[in-house]
């Protein structure tokens, strides 16, 4: 797609500098607007491209919706508003102040640990607010303490700056590493917080159903379980502390002031390709090779061993925001696994199963045709590599308020996933 070229020549122009009044970058009175393109033509997009290339625009998201269409969703700052307004996009708000959505999102969570005494799960009011790195750690380490015939915490790598990359390893009747995996990455991209809450409510019901449901018990029996809420701690780590719409880890590199490498750019099945750039600046930068950031590096590595273990059946790379079951591939548009209509009719029972509780309405399809191209990434690694029979990515809810997914929505979008996922494992 030529868009995604496009952007990134005006995306690293976009980042807004940190305030010398406070650490955080402040997205006060940026407004989002969601524009609609028409494809292909070229005249559009290079008007596109010169009309943006004058502001500090920030790309928040863009969706293939058909071949005519391409939504893109773009903070504009304060002072570029009418400037904006001025060009002749069909363009619609999403927010009119993206501060004020940040805000809305509400202060990180106190976490209410488990009480030792009584071996409890942690309390399940964890999913009412976002939380610090540092209490998501902790979490992991209270859920596994209190299902500890089944799992163990696990540990796949380290990030750039060394922290580990941790998670959950879940197993049933058969025993640890008796069965083909199910391998889950959450927040790959920093800024999409609901990914790490919405990989921990599966784990929650996993350990907390085991004993009583059936559905849980089979899944459980059948698979082994491999979950990294968040596989970029780093990136996640500087969306607390320092800007919320960081999406990269935080990798420097010889010869540039830029920071940070799309994680998931960087995989070698089809890496360099359409839908990721070169450039450093770049949201979708891909690195010099596939793997040198140190995360993606880790990730492949550990794939392979579950791969020589007993198999991957199933990969869920999960990201926010387009309500989106991402198939393989998203680096090619015309070549498909072997088994896609089998992968398309169980994406089509998940949506169903997603869609039960609040009918949240989800696309399914290959990723390069539903959403965009996007070369280098997860699942089409582990489906051609790792040669795991389902290679997906989900992107979450929302589709309007993208990336800053108001808390009171972490349980609805958990719970319709976990709908989902129960289905797909009955019928896998
Ligand atoms: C833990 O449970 C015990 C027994 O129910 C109770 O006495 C104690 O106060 C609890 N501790 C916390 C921190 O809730
Ligand atoms: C950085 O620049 C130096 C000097 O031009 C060059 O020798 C080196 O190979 C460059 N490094 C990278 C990673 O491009
Ligand atoms: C991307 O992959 C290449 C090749 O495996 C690796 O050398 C490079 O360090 C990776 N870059 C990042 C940012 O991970
Ligand atoms: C469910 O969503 C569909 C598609 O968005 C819509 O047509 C339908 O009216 C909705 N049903 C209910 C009960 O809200
Ligand atoms: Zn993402």
């Amino acid at each position: 797609m030529k868009l995604l070229s496009i952007f990134c020549v005006f995306v690293g122009l976009g980042a807004a500098a940190p305030s010398s009044q406070q650490d955080k970058v402040s997205y006060d009175g940026y407004r989002v607007y969601r524009v609609t393109t028409v494809n292909e033509v070229a005249g559009d997009v290079a008007d596109f491209q010169l009309r943006m290339a004058g502001l500090s625009a920030i790309e928040l998201n863009h969706r293939h919706i058909s071949d005519e269409e391409t939504t893109i969703d773009i903070a504009i700052p304060p002072g570029q508003v009418d400037d904006f307004d001025a060009h002749p996009f069909s363009a619609t708000i999403l927010s009119e102040d993206l501060g004020v959505d940040i805000a809305a999102e509400g202060a990180l969570g106190n976490y209410q640990r488990l009480n030792e005494s009584d071996q409890k799960v942690p309390s399940p009011s964890w999913f009412d607010s976002y939380h610090a790195y540092e209490d998501h750690v902790q979490f992991w380490s209270d859920l596994q303490t209190s299902f500890p015939d089944n799992s163990e915490l696990i540990e796949a790598g380290v990030s750039f700056e060394g922290q580990p990359i941790q998670g959950i390893h879940l197993w049933g009747s058969g025993g640890r590493d008796s069965k083909p995996a199910v391998f889950f990455n959450g927040n790959v991209h920093a800024r999409e917080w609901i990914t790490s809450m919405v990989a921990e409510y599966l784990i929650y019901q996993i350990v907390i159903g085991y004993e009583n449901d059936a559905t849980v018990q089979s899944a459980l029996d059948n698979y082994d379980f491999y979950v990294l809420p968040v596989v970029n701690p780093d990136g996640f780590v500087y969306t607390q502390t320092t800007d919320r719409l960081w999406r990269k880890n935080r990798q420097t590199r010889d010869n540039t002031t830029e920071v940070g490498t799309d994680i998931n750019r960087n995989w070698s099945v089809g890496f360099g390709g359409e839908g990721s750039s070169l450039d450093p600046g770049s949201e979708t930068f891909s690195g010099y090779q596939p793997g040198d950031a140190p995360e993606t590096a880790a990730l492949m590595a550990y794939a392979l061993k579950l791969a020589d273990n007993n198999g991957v059946k199933l990969y869920i790379d999960w990201h926010s925001y387009a309500q989106t079951i991402l198939l393989s591939y998203g680096y090619t548009c015309t070549e498909f696994p072997d088994n896609i209509q089998d992968q398309i009719r169980l994406a089509a029972g998940t949506a169903q199963a997603i869609a039960q509780s609040y009918n949240t309405t989800f696309v399914y399809g290959p990723g390069c045709l539903v959403l965009y191209q996007s070369s280098g990434n997860g699942r089409d690694f582990v489906t051609d590599v790792v040669d795991a029979e389902l290679g997906w990515g989900i992107e979450l809810r929302d589709t309007s308020y993208g990336f800053m997914l108001p808390a009171n929505q972490i349980l609805p979008s958990s719970v319709e996933i976990w709908d989902g996922m129960k289905y797909l494992w009955a019928n896998m």
